[in-house]
């Protein structure tokens, strides 16, 4: 397996012997770090645009990932807020190089630079360029590094340019992240559920994704989807830790299409992201060999195993039972649950969904009711989650489960109009977002209403959907910030955030009580 590591390890990239623009951007490094300027032209006439600050391979990391008009060193320089004076940045400012590339497609370089050694409960400012060609400063704030308190959120398939109008797509997406982060600042990591844009390598649908400022001031966790794959705008926009970009992990050639696997860690989580767009020809068992070995190699640093990838295998709409979902829903459970993965965030079916929890593909506790409050972990337990869209751009209706389509995907007995997988299937058309709280042994997931059937609401307020709001619309919608489902998941029985230490560090074995 050939790991691809640029993006992690402490000083790495400031150590790194580089040709080329990163050679050149040292040389910028050294100056700017003495607080001299001889250097200041490096980068004039660069044109910054979709600056995004992305997960690193820890805590103590951030990637900080752009477009440049010109082949120019540059770098990400970063202080602490507090040592900006009259929004100038202080001397002994820290820079990191950056990796300058010419894009695949649509003309114009790509960069990254990784954020490294970052202190925790700092307030940071950094921006992009070179000395005479600075982007906007931005900022972003780190917390506590230890602990078991860890607060996410998850978003839905934004697929901004999927109802057709652009800016109305835009306009949701940037108003979820406004609702979401107004009522959880403290979020410490923005998760995707993949198809960022309808157009893989359509430019505008990237800018208008990429334009709320949140995305420069939160991490995102990036995944890719169905929508993302068929072009290289994806992996030119989004650098990301700890990436496996061999051929497995790619449905296509890698000259032509976005891909990969990757992981980072977070406080007491692991986080696992594949390309499940890759699945045919041996994917599906090389995920698992990925995985497998992600947890081998870093499951004992971590209290829970996250596992973010695009295509729903319980999804309960549209996508339900299309012959790759069928396939997945085969090739994944047993793996996940042999593996100790306790949550599987997912995207593709527009709709929400949070299973029972399932144990080798099967419900674990058959007198578990639908829409339990409060549900208990055992040995294998897994619970999977489909997001709505985030962005208003496209919802899928809820569709009654069919067995002549997959006879292992037909109705719950105590719910028969729902897959029996899961607990919960939602759609209100409106607007949602998942927010994790992480607290010890406990894992409290909540799908939360970030809009009403108002706009911006493009799938509604373009004519697409002829009802919104709860039970296909009898009742008024909810108001923005409401909850639409709950869930606590205890782990192991107990929340005191220590007791299950010893019984992680073995992964495979983390089920023996
Ligand atoms: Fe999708």
């Amino acid at each position: 397996m050939k790991l691809d590591n640029r993006a992690q390890g402490p000083g790495f990239a400031r150590r790194r012997l580089a040709s080329g623009a990163t050679a050149v951007v040292m040389g910028v490094t050294a100056v700017l770090g003495s607080g001299l300027t001889t250097a200041a032209h490096a980068a004039d006439g660069a044109q910054l645009t979709g600056i995004v600050l992305g997960v690193g391979a820890n805590e103590s990391q951030r990637v900080v990932s752009w477009y440049s008009l010109a082949n120019t060193a540059q770098v990400v320089e970063v202080a602490p807020t507090s040592r900006l004076v009259d929004g100038k940045f202080p001397a002994d400012a820290v820079t990191f190089p950056a990796t300058v590339a010419a894009n695949s497609v649509n003309g114009g370089y790509s960069a990254h630079a990784t954020i490294d050694g970052l202190k925790q409960n700092t307030a940071y400012s950094y921006r992009v360029g070179a000395e005479g060609s600075w982007s906007t400063t931005y900022s972003f704030k780190t917390q506590d590094f230890k602990g078991n308190n860890l607060d996410f959120l998850f978003f839905g398939d934004p697929q901004i340019g999927s109802s057709g109008n652009v800016a109305k797509d835009g306009a949701g997406w940037e108003d979820t992240l406004n609702v979401a982060l107004a009522a959880n600042p403290n979020a410490e990591l923005l998760v995707s559920g993949g198809d960022q844009v309808e157009s893989a390598n359509n430019e505008p649908q990237w800018d208008a994704f990429l334009a709320p400022d949140k995305l420069r001031q939160y991490p995102w966790a990036a995944t890719i989807g169905n929508h993302d794959v068929g072009g290289k705008a994806y992996e030119q926009h989004f650098w990301t830790p700890n990436t496996d970009r061999s051929a497995p992990y790619y449905n296509g050639a890698a000259t032509t299409r976005s891909g990969g696997d990757y992981w980072f860690t977070y406080k007491n989580v692991l986080f696992i992201d594949i390309n499940s767009n890759a699945y045919a020809s041996g994917s599906d068992a090389a995920h698992i060999g990925y995985i497998t070995d992600v947890v081998k190699k870093h499951g004992a640093d971590a209290k829970h195993t996250v596992l973010i990838y695009h295509h729903s295998i319980y999804s309960p709409a549209s996508h339900a039972n299309d012959s790759d979902n069928k396939q997945r829903r085969q090739d994944f459970p047993t793996a996940f649950s042999r593996l100790g993965v306790d949550l599987v965030l997912q995207g593709h079916d527009h709709s929400y969904s949070r299973s029972y929890m399932i144990k080798n593909g099967q419900k674990a506790n058959k007198d578990e009711q639908p829409a339990a409050t409060e549900v208990s972990q055992g040995p294998g337990g897994v619970i999977y989650v489909t997001a709505n869209s985030a962005s208003g751009s496209k919802y899928y209706d809820l569709t009654a489960p069919d067995t002549t389509k997959d006879p292992n995907f037909g109705p719950d007995p105590l719910n028969p109009k729902s897959h029996w997988a899961n607990s919960v299937e939602n759609q209100e058309h409106v607007r949602t977002y998942v927010k994790v709280q992480v607290r010890g042994n406990k894992l409290v997931v909540e799908n939360i209403r970030s809009g009403t059937c108002a706009a911006p609401n493009a799938a509604v307020e373009l004519g697409q959907e002829s009802w919104c709001g709860p039970d296909s619309g009898a009742s008024a919608a909810q108001p923005v910030g409401s909850t639409v489902d709950k869930v606590v998941i205890h782990s192991n029985g107990d929340d005191n955030g220590e007791a299950d230490v010893a019984a992680s560090a073995s992964p495979e074995s983390s089920w023996l009580q």
